[in-house]
């Protein structure tokens, strides 16, 4: 006991010395540039008042699922929306997982196996590394966005080979050339699996529906704690692939399944995302209005989606900054290594629909004096 206490000191002393020790935060009243509620959906007491509405009219009281999926927690209900979701997203199946993180991990653990192989952009969020390193397979990584690195990885692979990408990455923010990436998946017979947590909403239906190759695309990973402003995610394929995961993924076997609240919760932000043509416009507005107020533009990763990154390359760098931020009344929040590579500590400004214009001005001035000092 003695030795596993000071394994802990020891580590957390590590942290702290490097710099990025992290501690929680309660929520606060800041201005909003920090969460993921791109639409503003997680705020909205319509869609709280419409979710109040669904459960009401729901026959059973039931609160917790009482087991999972496989046993006692399963729903028509929940079926009936995977279904629905699916045919929003032109996929022919889709199923419901607990969280991104569960849907991630439960594919890449499962489906590669050994002597096969899973070729993942250096940039991946860590759902899908921690999957993949769950599964048998070789895995190589090709650095950001280099289809020329993609292509001599693909040269190596062996067995059945899965290309790995986000279509907004999570921390740059950016975009991949899907279409680059489909071609090659297609030259060497890969199968393509594109992460849409970031582009559901900027892109409705996510931005492999919007380029329309939907059809090429190997499986999918959307989820709702996002732009939804729900929790939970779905994994998007053919109906082989959805039974494939009921058999053989881990984190959607043994676990307990989502309560009726959090499906319903999702089943009526769908409803509310097929109606958000204001709420898309207003955040493609505010990323254009946020983008042209930043004078120097040599430290602003490139991006056209909801997070915009500012490079300080310095953890102390980046706290500083997002404290003075903070002080100044906006929630801003410093993004660390080891969750970004050393080198890359950063300011990771996430916009919104709802930001006003004041706002964003207020922000871009403050940055623009910050980077300035
Ligand atoms: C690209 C990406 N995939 C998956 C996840 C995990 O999703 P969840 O938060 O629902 O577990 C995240 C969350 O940050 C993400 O950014």
């Amino acid at each position: 006991m003695k030795q596993a206490n000071a394994f802990i000191e020891q580590k957390l002393a590590e942290r702290k010395s490097a710099g990025s020790y992290r501690t929680l935060k309660p929520e606060n009243s800041l201005i909003d540039f920090c969460s993921n509620d791109y639409l503003g959906f997680a705020r909205s007491s319509v869609l709280k008042n419409k979710i109040d509405d669904e459960l009401k009219g729901f026959p059973l009281t039931s609160n917790g699922s009482t087991g999972s999926r496989l046993l006692s927690g399963n729903l028509q209900y929940t079926e009936d929306l995977e279904y629905e979701i699916a045919q929003f997203h032109n996929s022919e199946a889709g199923l419901i997982f607990n969280s991104g993180y569960d849907a991630n991990v439960g594919l890449f653990s499962s489906l590669p196996q050994r002597g096969d192989t899973i070729i993942t952009d250096e940039l991946v969020h860590a759902s899908i590394i921690d999957g993949a390193r769950l599964s048998h397979a070789n895995r190589y990584t090709f650095k950001h966005n280099d289809l020329d690195g993609l292509e001599a990885k693909l040269k190596q692979a062996k067995g059945n080979c899965y290309i790995v990408i986000e279509s907004i990455y999570s921390m740059d923010g950016d975009t991949p050339s899907i279409i680059d990436i489909l071609h090659l998946t297609e030259k060497y017979n890969a199968a393509l699996i594109v992460d849409e947590a970031h582009a559901i909403g900027l892109y409705k239906k996510g931005l492999v529906c919007e380029l329309g190759v939907e059809d090429r695309v190997f499986a999918r990973i959307i989820t709702f704690g996002k732009a939804l402003g729900c929790h939970g995610a779905m994994v998007l394929g053919s109906d082989n692939l959805r039974n494939y995961l009921i058999n053989f993924a881990r984190s959607f076997i043994y676990t307990t399944a989502a309560s009726v609240h959090q499906i319903a919760s999702i089943k009526i932000a769908y409803r509310m995302l097929q109606d958000s043509d204001k709420a898309v416009e207003a955040l493609k507005n505010n990323i254009t209005l946020f983008k042209s107020g930043i004078k120097d533009t040599s430290t602003l990763l490139l991006s056209d989606s909801a997070i915009q990154c500012l490079l300080l390359n310095d953890n102390e760098k980046a706290k500083n900054a997002a404290s003075k931020l903070q002080h100044t009344g906006f929630d801003v929040r410093a993004i660390l290594s080891p969750t970004v590579p050393q080198g890359t500590e950063r300011l990771r400004i996430c916009l919104h629909g709802y930001n006003s214009v004041d706002e964003i001005n207020l922000l871009t001035k403050t940055l623009n004096e910050l980077t300035n000092a």
